[in-house]
């Protein structure tokens, strides 16, 4: 997708609310963002399906909702506070600050600015150390601060919780904890709109299995999880792709790593990665909180500290990739359409109600009737606020599967005309039937 493309979507994403800049009336707080009406129904729907898809549908995962201030002992234990760091360098030509292993190395300890295309020579302009963790003081008085620290991962609150749910639930490996929360890193390399942020939110699950069995297991989730994104939301599979990391690249924790990738506007990028954490983090926490997380296993007659398999999701880049995969402009009628072909589960709205004219009282009555009527059944939304011709674009702008139009004869016949938003074609629907005849497009409601 090409680059100008991208400048449309993000402007299709603030001209109709689906994404604002964080604190924008002062300024703007840079990667901080705000999901606006529209925005925030389909970050939601995301969450819902995968919530759905892997708490409530299964027997072996559980959810959580943990605190997003921790100890700092958690990150102490996890690694975080020592090895969660990127390397900075400076160019000394254009000042910019950037992260080494983000920029291109033309001789051992020279690399090209990619600001500027000038040199950076690393003897001279020494790489450093810049942790991620975002701190805050939890004291009531700040002579005397208690620091602690917003999660860089939600998993930190599940390993923290191990034992707790264990102990309630009393149950056997293997095991899952998911949670769905936000998370918070002081990211160097910002910019590419929601795609790195410093706050966003991830949908996480750490799997507790057998050490023996953990390998398959990783198998499994690598494919359930490149499954999910085609199937259950419905990306198109060209867009996306499974990527092993090599050895060099694998986070302190991890004995292997598979990002499922998608095609953004700005090349191949990462969407999640499912990785093999082995016992690192109860072995950590394990030590430094001095509580015996291992696991008895009475059938075996063995003890010993589970394996954990970790898929983990973003909830920012599902949003952005679902609006990158249903952007379409075509040309009709001479005109520029803009439609946002977003699979009827995921859109803001299922339907939307239009009076064609407005100021004819009956009309309009019978439109808001439809309007309440259907809205238990389905997200639905009335507008009278334009001709009839600009309330189709703008519902094509945000994805409304169909238009349900009033008219005249409306009042007569009991029936209206439902547009459908792909084929643009028309249809004449009784009232009575609005329902039924949506739930026959498939996976619409
Ligand atoms: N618990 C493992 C973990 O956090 P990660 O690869 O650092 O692994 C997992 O993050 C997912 O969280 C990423 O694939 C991405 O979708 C999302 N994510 C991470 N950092 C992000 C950021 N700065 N902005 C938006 N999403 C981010």
């Amino acid at each position: 997708m090409p680059q100008d493309r991208f400048a449309q979507i993000i402007s299709l994403c603030r001209r109709r609310g689906f994404i604002f800049q964080g604190s924008e009336i002062y300024g703007g707080l840079s990667s901080f963002w705000d999901y606006g009406p529209l925005g925030s129904l389909i970050k939601k729907k995301i969450k819902d399906i995968w919530w759905k898809e892997y708490v409530e549908n299964r027997a072996d995962i559980f959810g959580l909702d943990s605190a997003i201030i921790m100890h700092e002992n958690v990150f102490v234990a996890s690694g975080h506070l020592e090895g969660f760091a990127d390397y900075l360098v400076d160019c000394p030509g254009c000042k910019k600050r950037f992260r080494i292993d983000k920029i291109e190395k033309i001789a051992p300890d020279l690399y090209t600015c990619p600001e500027c295309a000038g040199e950076i020579n690393t003897i001279q302009n020494k790489p450093r150390k810049f942790n991620l963790m975002l701190k805050t003081n939890v004291s009531a008085t700040e002579d005397e601060p208690q620091y602690a620290y917003l999660r860089p991962e939600t998993a930190q609150g599940i390993f923290a919780n191990y034992l707790n749910v264990m102990n309630t639930y009393h149950k056997k490996l293997p095991l899952g904890i998911a949670q769905i929360g936000k998370a918070f890193r002081n990211e160097v390399t910002t910019g590419s709109y929601i795609f790195r942020m410093k706050e966003f939110e991830q949908m996480e699950i750490e799997y507790f299995t057998y050490p023996e069995e953990a390998a398959q297991c990783y198998r499994e989730w690598v494919s359930e999880r490149f499954r999910f994104y085609i199937e259950t939301i419905g990306l198109k599979k060209e867009n996306l792709r499974l990527r092993e990391h090599s050895s060099d690249e694998l986070a302190h924790y991890a004995r292997a790593c598979t990002d499922v990738e998608y095609l953004f506007p700005f090349g191949w990028s990462e969407l999640e990665g499912i990785a093999d954490r082995g016992d690192y983090d109860l072995t950590q926490h394990a030590k430094v909180s001095k509580k015996d997380l291992s696991y008895f296993d009475n059938v075996r007659d063995t003890r010993f500290m589970p394996y954990v398999i970790e898929p983990s999701a973003g909830v920012d880049r599902t949003f952005f990739a679902v609006i990158c995969d249903a952007y379409d402009e075509e040309e009709v009628k001479g005109k520029k359409r803009v439609v946002l072909r977003l699979k009827p589960h995921l859109a803001p709205y299922t339907l939307a109600v239009f009076p064609l004219l407005k100021n004819r009282g009956e009309i309009v009555d019978l439109a808001k009737k439809i309007f309440y009527d259907i809205k238990e059944k389905m997200p639905v939304l009335y507008d009278d606020t334009g001709a009839i011709g600009k309330l189709y674009r703008r519902q094509d702008e945000i994805g409304t599967p169909f238009c349900a139009t009033v008219d005249v004869d409306s009042v007569s016949d009991q029936k209206v005309t439902i547009r459908n938003r792909d084929t643009m074609q028309q249809e004449r629907v009784e009232i009575g039937r609005i329902a039924e005849y949506i739930k026959t497009v498939k996976g619409t409601v």
